[in-house]
């Protein structure tokens, strides 16, 4: 039966992957337990699933240096903000006092460049990656990043921007109802 090497129940090992699910039904995070891993933990810490400025203020207090504006790819709570939605509000709450990242959604190098422009220090991909694994192992993913590079690099000379750093939401075409 495979195990989770990397959840580890003290003197039992490593978690069988037959009780993660009745584990994570029981399972409830909340903000002391970022203030334990805090006092634990003295090096960086990088909180993903924030979507709203309430949530990054706290955790930038509580000593965070990353937000990831993730809403796990859609597959937890449904109806919840689209990441690239809620990044804004993010970045504007945080105004610089940590990195923020984002992920969901992030399919061709626009989507990359859109969350840059929206103020992502970086984007994270789940599926993208995983899906050239599936048809090719790992040249499967060097492809896929391969294709993600190639696509921002093509956004980047079509926007006639030349530099990632210089990107901000003036490269953007929103109508008022996008926002
Ligand atoms: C099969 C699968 C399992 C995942 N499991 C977790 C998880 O255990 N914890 C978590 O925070 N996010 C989990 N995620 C969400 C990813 O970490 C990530 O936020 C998401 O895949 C990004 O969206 P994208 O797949 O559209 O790039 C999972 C995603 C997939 C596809």
């Amino acid at each position: 039966m495979p195990r989770l090497e990397n959840i580890v129940i003290p003197g039992q090992g490593p978690m069988s992957l037959v009780d993660v699910s009745s584990a994570l039904s029981r399972a409830v995070v909340t903000w002391e337990d970022l203030k334990w891993i805090r006092d634990l933990w003295k090096g960086p810490i990088v909180v993903k699933g924030v979507l709203i400025a309430e949530d990054a203020k706290r955790a930038v207090d509580e000593g965070v240096a990353a937000i990831v504006v993730s809403n796990h790819g859609g597959r937890q709570l449904d109806c919840v903000s689209p990441s690239l939605r809620a990044l804004p509000e993010v970045v504007a709450a945080v105004n610089g006092r940590a990195e923020i990242l984002m992920d969901g959604g992030v399919r061709r190098g626009s989507d990359v460049v859109k969350a840059l422009c929206l103020g992502a220090r970086a984007v994270l991909i789940g599926r993208a990656y995983a899906y050239g694994l599936a048809a090719a192992g790992q040249a499967g993913v060097a492809r896929a990043l391969e294709i993600l590079r190639a696509d921002v690099d093509r956004t980047m000379r079509l926007l006639g921007c030349s530099s990632v750093a210089a990107l901000d939401a003036t490269y953007l075409n929103r109508t008022r109802e996008d926002w």
